[in-house]
């Protein structure tokens, strides 16, 4: 009998597959790395094939775990967001390797937009800001430097297609039938009119400031939807694709906030702030997205979000590149063994500064180093900087009349108990951590669960998820101070 789902989670620094059974348990997990490689400054990239084949290799394994494909009724997709592609509609092969969503390639083409008054009115229509971030800009720079000759005239000519990479993963898993995408990854693309239903679409008047040709683009369905059926030579059996959402909405429906007003920030590669807004299209005065946060056939709700671009890079910059730490729980013990910070900040913008600061062209800093300044000064110093932007974001949040009274936590970052404990205090607000962190998945569960019938978007958020709850701490006076020293080390980076 059908009774379980499988999901493919295709995150930044690794791609991941999860079999759930009905009731959301976890039965089988199968994870491998897909390396990312930093050409230039500025740069990132990953090799699409690669992906498209560990994905493969992911799934295959995690189906072994469960006896076969049998039990699976269907796929659930969650994904790293912006990331973009451009492949050859006859034979699948990308153009250029995938530019990565932390990729500042364009921060140039994004400066002359800027410059020439456009923002206002493509905030107005996307929700989103002029950034590198975000998909536009990346694909005009593929169509037109990329060392294939003619890649533009192509475009123009319908051979090529344009995706993110739940659109390029459906794409290869139905043997190139189905080109589709779904409202929350197209939301981030700025090629997209916000909004819920009928009202959102792809927008011309953004195609042409951005110059990407229409016929690129993928057909948008809501996050439960018929995304068509892969090929049965892949895993034996065609299995209907039944869900695709960015991993951050995913997450938001993972941790169930369904209902306007809630929040959850997931703490991967980078963290992300996602805020339920309900369904009016969201606004932000204070630098923040609107973006969509889910959409079924019978629900649905527009988001604001807070995009952090380093959080889990700089454990992994501690661990790979300075050699701080062997792995990421030593951190833990290293940054509670200090009794303080020692007035040592680490500013992490190894790619520019996200939300609320939109500064493409910021470098990280190291601040307030003395003599008596050690390895585990800067191993705080890095875990430090994730809850002071997180506080950063919260108070844009506020500025734009959003009451976040809880933070919902997941992702790898979240394992560490005094980085918990710290971010309640510098943030002043109870940190509610599920036992069960895989909400980017379980929400790409849950969506496909939807699509097939067997729960609702009540019955999912009425479900009670275990947890731990951490209360803030701290006294006023220290976190004042704390923030101080924060201010003035963004100060310095952003000088
Ligand atoms: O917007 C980028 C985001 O989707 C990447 O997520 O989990 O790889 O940090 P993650």
């Amino acid at each position: 009998m059908a009774d379980a789902i499988l999901v493919i989670d295709e995150g930044t620094t690794s791609t991941r597959a999860i079999v759930f059974d009905r009731d959301f348990n976890q039965v089988s997990l199968a994870q491998e790395e897909v390396p990312l490689a930093y050409p230039a400054d500025g740069w990132v990239e990953q090799d699409g094939e690669t992906i498209w084949e560990k994905t493969v290799e992911v799934c295959r394994k995690a189906l072994a775990e469960v006896g076969g494909v049998e039990r699976i009724a269907g796929i659930g997709i969650t994904n790293q967001r912006e990331t973009t592609l451009v492949w050859d509609r006859k034979t699948g092969k990308p153009l250029a390797p995938a530019i990565i969503w932390q990729d500042r390639r364009t921060a140039s083409a994004c400066d002359a937009l800027k410059a020439a008054g456009h923002e206002d009115a493509v905030q107005a229509e996307t929700g989103l800001l002029i950034d590198p971030y975000f998909s536009g800009t990346k694909i005009a720079w593929i169509l037109d430097t990329v060392t294939v000759t003619g890649a533009r005239e192509r475009a123009e000519a319908g051979e090529l297609a344009f995706g993110t990479i739940e659109t390029f993963l459906i794409w290869h898993l139905t043997g190139g039938r189905v080109h589709a995408t779904d409202v929350s990854n197209a939301s981030r693309t700025l090629l997209y009119r916000l909004g819920l239903g009928e009202q959102g679409g792809w927008s011309e008047a953004m195609c042409n400031l951005f110059r990407v040709p229409m016929n690129m683009l993928p057909d948008v369905r809501p996050n439960a939807a018929d995304f068509g059926l892969s090929d049965e030579a892949l895993f034996g059996k065609a299995l209907p694709i039944l869900s695709a959402a960015g991993d951050q909405q995913s997450a938001l429906v993972g941790q169930g906030c369904l209902s306007p007003g809630m929040a959850k920030i997931t703490y991967g590669t980078g963290a992300f702030l996602v805020a339920n807004s309900g369904t009016e299209k969201p606004e932000s005065k204070n630098r923040l997205l609107g973006t969509v946060g889910y959409e079924t056939a019978v629900a649905g709700a527009m988001a604001l979000e807070g995009s952090i671009f380093n959080a889990g890079t700089v454990v992994k910059w501690l661990r790979d590149d300075l050699g701080l730490i062997s792995d990421a729980a030593e951190s833990e013990a290293m940054a509670e063994a200090l009794p303080g910070n020692g007035g040592v900040y680490i500013v992490p913008a190894f790619t520019g500064l996200g939300a609320p600061h939109w500064n493409a062209d910021a470098r990280g800093t190291i601040s307030g180093i003395t003599r008596a300044t050690t390895a585990a000064h800067l191993v705080r110093a890095g875990l430090e900087a994730v809850a002071y932007q997180t506080r950063d974001l919260l108070d844009a949040f506020e500025a734009d009349g959003v009451e976040i009274r809880e933070l919902r936590v997941d992702g790898g970052m979240v394992a560490n108990d005094w980085l918990m404990q710290f971010l309640s205090d510098i943030c002043d607000r109870p940190v509610v951590r599920p036992d069960y962190r895989e909400m980017t998945a379980l929400g790409a569960a849950a969506l496909a669960a939807m699509q097939l019938g067997w729960l609702d978007a009540a019955a999912w958020q009425a479900r009670e998820a275990k947890g731990v709850r951490f209360e803030p701490e701290m006294d006023e006076e220290q976190r004042a101070a704390l923030l101080k020293g924060w201010s003035a080390a963004l100060r310095r980076t952003l000088a």
